[in-house]
């Protein structure tokens, strides 16, 4: 399963792309990529400790629940966000593989030292480390690699799965929207569900559209 802002969207959490979503209001170049931070790191903090802020306050919908639950019921079942948000671990999801990274997570920029830091808002902006440089968010930014090894897990996953289900993203980020094109190659069959239409709709075998927090549960009651 890979899942997107859509699975968090009926938690209270703004998505990305279409009405309402982060990228309507605010420039990524400004705010997610490296040369933003370097430019100014503590407006991309403010932004991050704002968004920290939001997700602290809200809780997993339905749809986070009802992977939770379907994951103790399937061995074998892989979990691929691309959402930075916790909600799938606040759920009780485990394992979850993290292709974007984790907003809860802060790393060096100079010593490598990473840590969990759930405080908000943070006591400092930006964020420093016990060796003096700044800490970054654990994120990945536009124009940086994913994580080497939530990477190759993912594309394990997708390249070896038997049903692939595509949940509540617009599939227009690669390399992680990459992954259905490499489980239908294989020959997965590929379930989405999404509330639009996205590029991929007219590729899938079976294309739903509605609320994940609504098809879910359902889908997965088996
Ligand atoms: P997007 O905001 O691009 O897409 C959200 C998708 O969820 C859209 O296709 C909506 O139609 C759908 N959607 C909204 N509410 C839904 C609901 N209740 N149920 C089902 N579907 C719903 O978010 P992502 O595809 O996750 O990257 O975006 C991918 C990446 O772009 C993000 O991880 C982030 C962003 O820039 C980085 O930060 C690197």
């Amino acid at each position: 399963m890979l899942t997107g802002a859509g699975v968090s969207a009926e938690s209270g959490v703004p998505t990305f792309r279409g009405a309402g979503g982060l990228w309507r209001s605010f420039r990524a170049e400004d705010l997610a990529t490296a040369a933003a931070f370097a430019r100014d790191p503590r407006l991309v903090w403010e932004w991050y400790d704002w968004r920290r802020r939001q997700l602290a306050a809200v809780r997993p919908n339905t749809a986070h629940d009802a992977l939770a639950s379907f994951a103790a019921r399937a061995p074998g079942f892989t979990l691929v966000t691309q959402n930075v948000d916790g909600l799938h671990d606040a759920a009780g999801s485990a394992d979850v593989i993290k292709v974007h990274g984790d907003i809860w997570d802060l790393r060096c920029t100079r010593c490598g030292f990473a840590a969990r830091d759930t405080r908000v808002p943070l006591p400092e902006l930006p964020p420093r480390c016990t060796c003096g440089a700044t800490l970054r968010p654990g994120v990945v930014w536009f124009g940086e690699a994913l994580p080497a090894d939530a990477w190759a897990r993912a594309q394990n996953a997708a390249v070896s799965c038997g049903v692939f289900l595509v949940v509540g993203t617009s599939a227009l980020v690669y390399p992680a929207a990459g992954l259905i094109d490499m489980a239908k190659a294989a020959g997965a069959g590929v379930i989405e569900v999404n509330l639009d239409d996205t590029p991929y709709s007219a590729l899938v075998d079976v294309s739903l559209r509605g609320k994940a927090g609504e098809l879910l549960p359902s889908l997965l009651a088996c």
